[in-house]
């Protein structure tokens, strides 16, 4: 049987189907519980990274090197000749293509992975670009709702801080429109979700309700999907104002239902309270650790024909 995944770029969620979703969750699940050591041996990935990372660029590369696979790449597109020379994108992803077995990149502009896709000749996996997507950290915010839900079909899910930017968040309220999930969206008018994504989930009449605040709708969501609200987007004066309804805190987790789990893609700043991290709810860090499982389950299908199916 063939793997529809194969040799296929991963630039957008909105690509994949709910079947290809539905395999690389079974995928991360299948290797978080039996590691395989050899899956990417003789494999080179690249790993080019024009915007700073923490999570994306290590989980990546720790899933490729426990697979058994190397990573050549950098971490500051700085330094290289297209920071320094003034070299195209198109150029350096022609290049860095033929040196590898997948390309793997994250880029400050919108668009940028779709680019490199048309000039590589191997698979082109988007680790974010601008605030456009981010279709890896969707795969592992999938794969932990699965894990800590036992289903993806259903649930009610509310996302919460910057709506407008979060990539994130577009990227996961396209892949969970496709399991019939019902969305409450919580942020200030300033950071609303895009125009666009609002039309999409009306054509596609899916359940969906804006809101002011996480306390009027906590008790009845099984996935609490937090963001940062950027400070930087308002005067300080306005920005305390609407601080207090977009941080969590324990004292708000009172009555939840228990399956609740708090996600975030992380890095947090202020808006999960320190105090949440010691409830059952709390699952960032997991979800992070995740990141590995997941990646490795896409490199796995993209890379190689038989595994995962
Ligand atoms: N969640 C996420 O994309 O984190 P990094 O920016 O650290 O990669």
């Amino acid at each position: 049987m063939n793997n529809p995944l194969y040799q296929k770029h991963i630039v957008s969620i909105a690509d994949l189907s709910r079947s290809e979703l539905e395999l690389i969750v079974s995928t991360a699940s299948k290797l978080k519980a039996s590691p395989q050591v050899e899956l990417l041996k003789n494999k080179v990935v690249a790993s080019c990274f024009f915007e700073a990372s923490t999570r994306t660029r290590l989980s990546f590369e720790t899933a490729v090197q426990r697979l058994g696979g190397s990573v050549i790449g950098f971490d500051d597109g700085g330094n290289t000749s297209l920071g320094k020379k003034g070299e195209t994108l198109a150029d350096s992803v022609q290049v860095i293509s033929s040196y590898s077995d997948a390309f793997f990149m994250r880029h400050p502009q919108e668009g940028a992975a779709r680019l490199a896709s048309e000039f590589s000749s191997v698979p082109v996996i988007n680790g974010g670009d601008g605030s456009n997507q981010h279709p890896t950290q969707t795969l592992l915010d999938l794969f932990s709702i699965y894990e800590t839900q036992g289903s993806l079909e259903g649930l009610k899910v509310a996302f919460v801080g910057d709506l407008k930017y979060g990539r994130t968040v577009h990227s996961l309220t396209q892949a969970l429109s496709l399991f019939d999930c019902e969305f409450y969206f919580i942020a200030p008018p300033a950071l609303a979700m895009p125009d666009y994504l609002i039309e999409e989930l009306k054509e596609k009449q899916i359940r969906f309700s804006i809101h002011q605040s996480i306390e009027t709708v906590v008790n009845e969501l099984d996935v609490l999907y937090m963001t940062r609200v950027q400070r930087e987007r308002f005067d300080e004066t306005e920005y305390q104002h609407i601080k207090s309804s977009f941080v969590l805190n324990a004292s708000m987790l009172g009555r939840v239902k228990s399956n609740l789990k708090v996600l975030h893609p992380l890095p947090r700043i202020d808006e999960i309270d320190s105090d949440v991290d010691e409830t059952p709810y709390a699952y960032y860090f997991q979800q992070a650790q995740n990141g590995v499982y997941a990646r490795q389950a896409l490199l796995a299908l993209v890379l190689t024909n038989q595994y995962g199916v």
